[in-house]
């Protein structure tokens, strides 16, 4: 088996010509995405993953366990968004052409608790990453992960890549701050960056605590008897939920391009979490009214209002479209929900 650097194959790799992304986040619910879509044409992909006390790495473990992949075409190194000096020798090691950069504190709620780490990781490490591309030798396209919560409370609705950011949370402020930057970066140095401006996006592998998968998987639970309730915040929050799976495509996309741009990715269609709720449990057949409940602890300091997104320069320019409806949506992480509770990995 491959060790988690790997980094043995690196030279062999860059000799074949392929492509070699680094991406951060990789055993995110996107870096994981992203990976199988580089996989499948044919990158070699190099993800950072953190020291965790437990090695399982659960969204990307299928690739890691297969010897066909593990060590050939995708390699791990140990690394954070804190330490520049690991980040600088990664990239002399891999020699990417393309950098995902997707890791950092995802969770808006938990912003508010923990602001200055989630600031750090999100502002301060796109600084870093931009400083290290800016050293390369080699052209290196950089994406960022930008985020809807940007724009926050939105003077305008849908919102463009024009909008004006009035970002309404720790997390919005830092997102807003990074991908102020990484303009600079582009019209100063003539980096090649883009912020992807994605609005919500969703799948069977969203982290436990995100409104989606916490609802379909207490929904599935209270199907098969083993939860009696839904504790939950907000219900009348609205979100433009896309897939992930498609989502991953739109980032690839970008840096296929000979200009780099700012694209927002995005549904164009807003729905409540209430209508999650109800979509839900319309899957398996119960009526939502039952068992939902308000948990004040799951309200937020602020809101942001109206956050819909307007698709249509990333449609018209890179030909992208997200895929399938929000009902298809909510049953796919119902389903899935329900095949993990039957096959008793969940109980
Ligand atoms: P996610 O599932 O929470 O994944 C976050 C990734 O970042 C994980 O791989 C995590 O590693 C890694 N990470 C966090 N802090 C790190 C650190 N200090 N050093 C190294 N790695 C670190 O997030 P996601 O949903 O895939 O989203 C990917 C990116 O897009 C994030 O930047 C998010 O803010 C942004 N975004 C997401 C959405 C969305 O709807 N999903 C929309 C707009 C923007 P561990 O596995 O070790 O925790
Ligand atoms: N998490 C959570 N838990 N949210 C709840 C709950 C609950 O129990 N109850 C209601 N909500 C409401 C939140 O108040 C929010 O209005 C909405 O559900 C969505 O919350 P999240 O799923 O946590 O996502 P988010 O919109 O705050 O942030 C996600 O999307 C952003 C892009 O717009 C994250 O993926 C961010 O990283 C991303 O940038």
């Amino acid at each position: 088996m491959a060790s988690l650097n790997g980094v043995a194959g690196v030279s062999r790799i860059v000799a074949d010509n392929k492509k070699t992304a680094l991406i951060t986040g990789i055993t995110g619910q996107d870096g994981s995405y992203l990976t199988e879509l580089l996989l499948e044409k044919e990158y070699a992909v190099h993800g950072v993953v953190r020291r965790t006390s437990n090695l399982l790495r659960s969204r990307i473990e299928h690739l890691r366990s297969d010897e066909k992949v593990y060590g050939k075409s995708l390699f791990l190194h140990y690394g954070d968004l804190s330490d520049g000096t690991t980040l600088r020798r990664i990239f002399s090691e891999v020699q990417p052409t393309e950098l995902y950069h997707l890791a950092g504190q995802s969770h808006v709620g938990l912003s508010f608790e923990i602001p200055e780490s989630t600031c750090e990781e999100i502002g301060m490490a796109t600084l870093r990453l931009l400083e290290i591309v800016r050293d390369q030798p080699q052209s290196v396209k950089f994406y960022h992960a930008s985020s809807s919560e940007i724009f926050g409370n939105a003077a305008e609705s849908p919102q463009t890549e024009l909008t004006p950011l009035r970002p309404a949370s720790p997390y919005g402020c830092a997102k807003a701050f990074a991908t102020q930057l990484a303009r600079v970066y582009r019209e100063s140095y003539g980096l090649f960056v883009a912020n992807g401006i994605l609005y919500n996006h969703e799948s069977p592998r969203r982290g436990e605590n995100f409104v989606t998968r916490k609802i379909a998987r207490v929904v599935a639970r209270i199907a098969r008897g083993l939860e009696e309730e839904l504790l939950l915040g907000n219900l009348e929050s609205r979100r433009d939920w896309g897939r992930a799976q498609d989502y991953v495509t739109a980032m690839w996309l970008m840096l296929q391009q000979d200009k780099p741009a700012d694209y927002v990715v995005a549904t164009g269609e807003t729905h409540s979490v209430r209508d999650f709720v109800e979509a839900a449990f319309a899957v398996v057949n119960l009526p939502s009214k039952k068992y939902v409940k308000h948990n004040p602890a799951f309200d937020r300091p602020t809101e942001p209002a109206r956050l819909v997104g307007s698709p249509e320069k990333i449609r018209v320019e890179l030909g992208w479209r997200p895929q399938g409806s929000f009902t298809d949506l909510v049953r796919e992480m119902v389903e899935a929900e329900l095949a993990t509770v039957d096959a008793g990995k969940d109980t």
